[in-house]
């Protein structure tokens, strides 16, 4: 890698397209669709977008339709899913712009048809069912209604109903178990309705990864692209073939050799216990390092992982060097890829009661996003 900036997250492109083709393939004969939501993770949407479409994704996914108009804006035509809206979205531009709309509510449903009729072309939805995990979705109870309507407004040509979808609470085999099945008379229901969607999608990374039998016609891939792996239970990256998309890196700002006694950042949470070299790293809470991780999060500094001590404070946070000479300048890597030797995003997620996904996703816009890898 290049020489650091004083502050930057460092998003390797090839890294992301490695990514997409490794769950990509072992999904298929699924598509994949590469979730860009919250600007790709922190990672950069737009370059991100194009890595994943390069790496063989076939759709993109966003949470919701500002993110998607971006992508249009962006010049990427690929097909694009927004799944959560403002109770006063404006559908009529998601319809021209050839938005994707995920459909959580019949009231969504009538919107979008009447925005489709002001815009004179139909639009293309996919109907969510919420199999369980109760946050967004037709409720079971709903749902015959529901599908009775948009087969209604399709045969209307208001809409083209493209997909039936669902989200996984990974809460444990047999969780996902139930969900599927009730995903699976939510299918049968439409069917009975007449509707006859081009993709069925219920997995996201960790079922994409291990429950062959939620892939359907198409995965819903976030986290595995960034190299993150999606299960929080100690699984690798390595071990699944992933490569960690971003580090996150600055610059050693001051280095200080002090005595024992001495007291680091607000509070003296921590003290010298012997003489030492302290070097000062200049992210704090501001770019998304969390103040939890104070005295628990471990940094890659000439040659080794070291301690944070004391508080992380808006701005910069302090490691212990121990004996070792470290100069101002240096290279400080928060997380990358741990086969350099750095934390992983996870390690950081751990330290700060949090995840990974977390940990790469609040990254403050105060930490420029660089590019590596082919363009
Ligand atoms: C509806 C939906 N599908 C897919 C994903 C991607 O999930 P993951 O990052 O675990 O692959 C998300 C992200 O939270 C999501 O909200």
């Amino acid at each position: 890698m290049s020489r650091s900036l004083f502050r930057e997250a460092v998003v390797d492109l090839d890294a992301i397209r490695h990514n997409v083709a490794v769950l990509a393939s072992s999904a298929a004969p699924a598509q994949a669709m590469v979730v860009v939501k919250a600007d790709a993770y922190g990672h950069g949407a737009v370059p991100v977008a194009r890595a994943a479409l390069e790496g063989g994704a076939s759709r993109l996914g966003v949470a919701d339709l500002g993110e998607a108009v971006a992508l249009r804006d962006a010049g990427i035509d690929a097909p694009i899913l927004a799944w959560l809206h403002d109770p006063d979205a404006d559908f009529g531009t998601a319809v021209e712009r050839d938005v994707e709309l995920g459909v959580s509510s019949r009231e969504q449903l009538r919107a979008i048809a009447a925005a489709a009729a002001s815009v004179a072309r139909p639009a293309s939805v996919h109907l969510k069912i919420d199999t369980g995990l109760s946050r967004n979705g037709i409720s079971a109870e709903a749902w015959a209604s529901a599908v009775d309507e948009a087969a209604r407004l399709e045969r209307e040509g208001a809409l083209r109903v493209r997909g039936i979808f669902s989200h996984l609470s990974n809460a444990s085999p047999a969780e996902d178990a139930a969900q599927l099945a009730a995903f699976e008379r939510a299918l049968a229901g439409a069917s009975a309705a007449g509707l006859a969607p081009e993709v069925r999608h219920i997995a996201s990374s960790a079922a994409a990864i291990r429950t062959p039998e939620a892939r359907y016609d198409l995965v819903r891939l976030g986290i595995g692209c960034y190299g993150i792996p999606p299960f929080g239970d100690g699984t690798t990256a390595a071990e699944l073939g992933l490569r960690p998309a971003m580090t996150l890196r600055a610059r050693v700002a001051a280095v200080r050799r002090v005595e024992p006694g001495t007291g680091v950042s607000y509070g003296y949470t921590w003290r010298a216990e012997r003489p030492t070299t302290l070097a000062l790293v200049p992210l704090g809470y501001a770019d998304g390092v969390p103040r939890q991780a104070s005295g628990r999060g471990e940094v890659w500094l000439a040659g080794a992982r070291r301690p944070v001590v004391g508080r992380i404070a808006m701005d910069q946070f302090v490691v212990d060097v121990g004996d070792d000479t470290v100069e101002v300048g240096d290279e400080v890597v928060l997380f990358g890829d741990p086969a350099t030797g750095a934390p992983s995003a996870d390690d950081w997620g751990d330290a700060a009661d949090t995840i990974g996904y977390e940990i790469v996703t609040r990254i403050g816009p105060r930490v420029p996003r660089t590019y590596v890898g082919s363009a």
